[in-house]
């Protein structure tokens, strides 16, 4: 009997060790966090285990091993198209960040809660099934940590922007804004005093917003989704660990609490051939081929006339070919020398060695592409987290940058000429790209080590700092502060009482001796 028992107990842990239920909540309706959350699934697919997806995104291209299902957020890439049209992506360049982050978190709170009440989902709540780890993409979305208790799993969180605000306070980790510009501000790391200044007000105005309003809202899905769940609060702060799409290589250095991993670079992969017919193009272009790409959500047909024409110009004197993401059937005066794609094979395209350059908006995905192939970029940013992109692509010399407004034929004409004429930033995306290359293990097989580690010890609330249960004023050191600042007035007043007093019995007669001079 206590064989047999040893033998079930040994099946069951070999069972939890190689093929465990895993599900990842990934419900932004974004082409970019699709392609970093159903990577980061495949890969544990591979591996064995047994993986459902919740996505806006269908794929058919799946796993060899493993079983991988996808539970479809159906009707959220038609909204997403709609509100990207109202938006006018290229405008938003213009946008006060302090009046944009109570309109984003607004439009996520009510995405998290579409997400929640859509009838695929529901389904599968009320299934009764168990998984053995959730993993959510952390972005403003804080109610769905309620399917980590719902399905008594442990909780990890995937950040597809590297560490953030967003990450930073549910980990406890220090980000000193001396040093740390915030994400969504436009800044390096060496900012001025009033860069500092307004990366510190941000900062604060950020987290009034987050603890005041965006949580509050948040708490309310979670208790109305999740009825039986332990208190939001608590939830909140469980993650086990935080996946992080970044690296040193890629992002500024920063300091990390134990409980978060940095995996940027997993969702390359090198193994898919390009198409026949780019295969050849490339080949044959001797001369060298500039791959020009907006990415998904910013498009370079919707660019205004004025700029299109800079670039078509400029690309007509090359005597490179250029590779043109452009999403409609024609551009009109399309130049010889200018092949179009309404979708390109970015990641082969960058792995061909004729590409001599990329002309990018600098989301985190295309930089990445880019410094894993060893690609020097002109980086044209726009929104969100591209300028600070675009700033250190800048400060590690493997690129230039130009703003939207700066865009014409003789700029373009200018940069895209010192890009490929002085070798210093192939040289250094070269070099950045060795650096990216240069680790103990591959990102991929990091993130699956650390998914299947949470899986094995049920959790990982040894990693955690302690700061992560503190309040807020005894995390800033408010009570100490105002402890020394009580007792620095009180001894100061003490002294000068007692010194007047002593001053008084002294000088009295000194003051007179004086007088008789
Ligand atoms: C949730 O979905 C149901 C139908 O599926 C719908 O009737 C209801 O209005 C939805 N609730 C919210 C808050 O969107
Ligand atoms: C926190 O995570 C641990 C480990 O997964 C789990 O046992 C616990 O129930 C979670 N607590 C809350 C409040 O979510």
């Amino acid at each position: 009997m206590k064989i047999f028992l040893a033998l079930v107990s040994l099946v069951v842990t070999f069972h939890n060790a190689n093929s465990a239920k895993i599900l990842g909540v990934f419900s932004m309706p974004s082409r970019s966090h699709h392609r970093l959350g159903s990577s980061l699934m495949k890969g544990l697919a591979e591996q064995g285990h047994d993986v459902t997806i919740i996505t806006p995104y269908i794929e058919k291209d799946l796993p060899k091993k493993g079983s991988y299902r996808q539970i479809a957020l159906t009707g959220f890439e038609e909204a997403h198209e709609v509100r990207r049209k109202e938006m006018k992506m290229f405008e938003m360049e213009d946008q006060n960040i302090f009046l944009l982050l109570p309109f984003f978190l607004n439009l996520l709170h009510e995405m998290t809660e579409v997400a929640l009440n859509h009838t695929n989902v529901q389904n599968l709540l009320n299934s009764g099934e168990k998984f053995d780890a959730v993993i959510v993409e952390q972005f403003m979305n804080e109610a769905h940590k309620g399917f980590a208790t719902h399905f008594d799993a442990p909780l990890i969180l995937l950040s597809t922007i590297g560490a953030n605000i967003w990450v930073n306070m549910l980990v406890a980790n220090p980000a000193p804004t001396a040093y740390v510009p915030d994400a969504l501000l436009s800044y390096s790391s060496q900012m001025t005093f009033w860069q500092r200044l307004t990366n510190t007000a941000f900062q604060v105005y950020s987290h009034v917003l987050y603890h005041w309003f965006a949580f509050p809202g948040q708490a309310k899905l979670y208790s109305r989704y999740f009825p039986n769940s332990p208190p939001f609060y608590d939830t909140l702060y469980n993650a086990s660990i935080v996946l992080l799409n970044s690296h040193p290589s890629l992002n500024q250095a920063v300091p990390y609490v134990p409980n978060m991993i940095d995996i940027g670079g997993f969702h390359v992969q090198t193994t898919k051939k390009l198409p026949q017919d780019l295969q050849k193009f490339l080949d044959e272009s001797k001369e060298g081929v500039i791959y020009f790409s907006m990415g998904s959500n910013l498009r370079s047909s919707e660019l205004p006339a004025e700029k299109r024409d800079a670039f078509l110009n400029t690309f007509a004197k090359l005597k490179l070919k250029i590779l043109w993401k452009w999403e409609e059937d024609v551009l009109p005066g399309q130049p010889k020398n200018v092949k179009l794609g309404k979708w390109l094979p970015q990641q082969e395209i960058l792995a061909h060695p004729n590409v001599k350059l990329f002309i990018t908006h600098g989301g985190l995905l295309s930089t990445t592409e880019t410094i894993y192939h060893g690609v020097p970029v002109l980086v044209i940013p726009v929104a969100a987290d591209q300028k600070l992109n675009s700033h250190r692509i800048v400060n590690e010399g493997f690129g230039l940058a130009l703003g939207y407004k700066e865009i014409s034929e003789k700029a373009l004409t200018q940069k895209i000429n010192e890009l490929l004429n002085n070798p210093r930033y192939t040289n250094n995306a070269k070099q950045r790209s060795k650096l990216f290359h240069d680790r103990l293990v591959g990102p991929m097989e990091t993130a699956v080590y650390w998914v299947e580690y949470v899986i094995r010890h049920g959790g990982a609330p040894h990693l955690k700092v302690a700061g992560v249960d503190l309040p807020w004023y005894k995390y800033m050191l408010v009570d100490v502060g105002l402890f020394i600042l009580t007792t620095l007035v009180f001894s100061l007043y003490v002294f000068c009482k007692i010194a007047k007093s002593i001053f008084s019995l002294c000088s009295k007669p000194k003051v007179q001796k004086l007088k008789r001079f």
